[in-house]
């Protein structure tokens, strides 16, 4: 059973990037988290409705970031090694994984209707719906059962994951694979990235977790990869019916936790925001120009946890043009283009997409001076901002 051991505050759609004239009709809920030590389940305990989150005004784009690009053409290079082999994309977004596969040969589910359109345009066969079992039997009236399917930080994003894996169970094939991934939980706990939680991340996984829902649906995990610098900490997992005698279940799993040791993480980020308060509070003070890269979902949870607004940060960049000339949700920092708001008068940064940290650093290098500060809430391994 769920136990709330975290409550993040009055939050509003992170993804909700919005203009001026919206403010008074901003949506906000309770960002609250339990956990169940038993299946190391951590989910949200309240949610938006999914038409709020995901819509026609979507505007996160997978294919923002070299990084990512690459990540998914080595994905697909590495996940399909049959020719012809049939391949279902679930979550496609702007097509940045499909592009890699055959166009008579991958189909997409994308909910988002600016983001269907876009991948029927390149000429993928798109059913524009949420995934379940009616998507399925949809798809399943035009297409045979699939050899892969692929999903990028979309079955997190699912409430009723019996219902997810009951329609992957329907869709992929005998000898089928469903390769997937997701922010990582210990990841999570190690490095305090707690802005992994906000509205579309309905759950972040665990291996155990996943196990054990994978297990109720006649499936099993056979291999886990992880990859540290994906969005702070990712797995891909993959995974095939249980009865598929050419993979047994892996045995690699990672930590486990009690509930004390949310509690006790959920303090140690109370601590860790607090700190950035003061720390940009201190740099205000001393006259600094603060600013932020990266007008991102995760940020939105620490802004409105933190209570950040433009009297601590006076405009975020960000390269994603639908983003630029809008307000971060709830606290309402003006997002800019790069092009505008990155110069030598900058003395602050703080990073809202710290997972691509290398990436803007160095591509930003010339437009800031060699002496700007960078920070974050993050804690890092190889901690290269203090
Ligand atoms: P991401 O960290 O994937 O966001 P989310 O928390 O929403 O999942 O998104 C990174 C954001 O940062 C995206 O809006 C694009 C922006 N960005 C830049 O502005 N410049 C860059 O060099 C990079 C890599 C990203």
């Amino acid at each position: 059973m769920l136990v709330e051991f975290l409550n993040l505050g009055r939050q509003p759609i992170a993804n909700g990037f919005l203009k001026q004239e919206d403010f008074d009709k901003e949506f906000f809920y309770s960002l609250r988290v339990g956990f169940d030590p038993d299946t190391q389940q951590l989910s949200l305990l309240e949610l938006p409705k999914a038409e709020q989150m995901f819509n026609g005004g979507y505007v996160y784009r997978s294919s923002g970031s070299a990084t990512m690009v690459e990540h998914f053409k080595e994905a697909a290079l590495t996940l399909v090694e049959k020719d012809d082999a049939n391949v279902l994309e679930i979550g496609s977004n702007d097509g940045v994984f499909i592009r890699n596969i055959p166009k008579h040969l991958g189909v997409c589910v994308e909910p988002c209707d600016n983001f269907a359109s876009f991948t029927e345009r390149m000429g993928y066969t798109t059913y524009n719906n949420f995934w379940d079992t009616k998507t399925a039997e949809k798809i399943l009236r035009n297409h045979s059962r699939f050899d892969y399917i692929f999903s990028a930080n979309c079955m997190c994003h699912i409430p009723d994951l019996d219902e997810a894996f009951r329609a992957i169970d329907m869709v992929l094939a005998e000898d089928g694979i469903f390769c997937f991934q997701d922010p990582c939980l210990q990841s999570m706990l190690e490095i305090g990235s707690y802005d992994q939680i906000y509205d579309e991340h309905a759950h972040i996984f665990s291996p155990y977790y996943i196990r054990h829902v994978t297990r109720k649906h006649g499936l099993k995990i056979f291999r886990i990869r992880h990859f540290p610098d994906i969005h702070g900490g990712s797995n891909r997992y993959y995974v095939c019916k249980a009865k598929n005698v050419d993979y047994p279940e892996t045995d690699v799993f990672d930590k486990k936790y009690s509930l004390g040791d949310m509690i006790a993480w959920g303090l140690s980020i109370k601590g860790n925001t607090d700190n950035l308060v003061k720390e940009l509070q201190h740099y205000k003070l001393m006259g600094k120009k603060i600013i932020a890269i990266g007008a991102t979902s995760k940020s939105t949870t620490v802004y409105n946890y933190a209570g950040i607004g433009p009297d601590l940060i006076e405009y975020i960049t960000d390269s994603t043009t639908e983003k630029q000339g809008l307000f971060s949700p709830g606290t309402h920092i003006p997002i800019v283009s790069p092009e505008k708001g990155l110069d030598k008068s900058v003395d602050v940064v703080y990073l809202g997409a710290w997972n691509f940290k290398k990436e803007i650093m160095a591509k930003y290098r010339y437009q800031l001076r060699d002496d700007v500060k960078y920070i974050t809430h993050v804690e890092s391994k190889d901690n290269i901002y203090r």
